[in-house]
């Protein structure tokens, strides 16, 4: 049996660390690129060298496209795109989006000639913007296209409710929905610990207080980085969907799907609860959400829905 492929463009922090876990979960073979010419080859002999150690027997090589030639990711079954420029201090993740336009639409563009059937995780900023870019510029079918986002700050929160509540992580379970934003929103009636609702174990003020630090968990570690943005937890959570896809787990995580109508959202990707399995993005389930929040849903899938526009999406 052949092993799975799984192309990684951009070998910054993010794309490395995906490779990184990647391998060393033994789930595929990866190929790490970027448009820099030394470091995706470094940095893929780097944790192939580890392999050793870590005992998988996942290789991982590093190629550049500095001349456009995407050919040795041909093929890939999934394609984790990480490529562009990240946050700076004061930067909101807005300010990203022509940018990292140019080089999503760039870069999906080489990716559907050379992997036509695979499936597409985007975690380039403004991230529910940059899924929309690649869904259109791919023209693949909506299952095959997904963002990361809801992982990640359904982790955050998670990590959060764990301190607080000082219990294992393992007990807790987060749901964060809408765009990845400072409108994003934490639903505490849906998270739990070991079972039991949120709002049933810690009292408003500290709920509150979670919730708000999870809508700006991103920016909390890029004033402390000073130089870039998260990328342990961001690539766990590209990981985790890495996973869901390959072993066909249909496991529900938060992804940014294009929505048509789910959640009364029409012709936007915005985050909501996914089934994943090896088809992608099998099913969008719909849960029951009070008026507030919908509200909040609304509310951030119009600011989603601010970027597309601009970019004409
Ligand atoms: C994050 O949430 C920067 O969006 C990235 O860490």
């Amino acid at each position: 049996m052949s092993r799975k492929k799984v192309t990684v463009v951009g070998s910054g922090f993010v794309g490395s660390t995906t490779a990184q876990r990647i391998v060393d979960m033994e789930l595929a073979d990866v190929v790490l690129t970027d448009i820099l010419d030394g470091p995706p080859a470094g940095k893929a002999l780097d944790i192939l060298e580890s392999a050793p150690i870590t005992k998988t027997d996942a290789h991982a090589i590093g190629i550049s496209t500095a001349s456009g030639d995407y050919s040795g990711t041909a093929n890939s079954d999934i394609v984790v795109i990480t490529a562009g420029f990240p946050r700076k201090p004061g930067m909101s993740r807005d300010d990203l989006l022509k940018a990292n336009y140019d080089v999503v639409k760039a870069v999906v563009e080489q990716i559907v000639k050379h992997s036509p059937n695979c499936i597409i995780i985007v975690v380039t900023n403004p991230l529910d913007a940059m899924a929309q870019a690649a869904f259109k510029v791919s023209g693949f079918p909506k299952q095959r296209v997904l963002g990361m986002a809801g992982v990640l700050d359904s982790a955050r929160m998670s990590a959060f409710v764990a301190m607080e509540c000082k219990v294992s992580v393992e007990n807790v379970h987060s749901f964060v929905l809408g765009g990845h934003g400072d409108d994003m929103v934490p639903l505490p009636r849906y998270s739990n610990v070991a079972g039991i609702p949120l709002p049933d174990l810690l009292p408003k003020d500290k709920i509150d207080a979670i919730v708000e630090r999870t809508r700006k968990g991103g920016a909390e570690i890029v004033n402390l980085l000073k130089t870039g943005s998260a990328y342990y937890a961001p690539s766990a959570a590209a990981v985790e969907m890495v996973e869901a896809i390959l072993k066909d787990k249909n496991k529900i995580l938060p992804c940014a799907v294009y929505l048509e109508g789910e959640y009364g959202i029409k012709g936007l990707f915005v985050g909501v609860p996914v089934k994943l399995g090896a088809k992608g993005a099998e099913e969008i389930v719909e849960i029951k959400l009070t008026a507030d929040e919908n509200t909040a849903l609304q509310k951030s899938s119009a600011s989603v829905r601010e970027l597309v526009t601009v970019l004409g999406l």
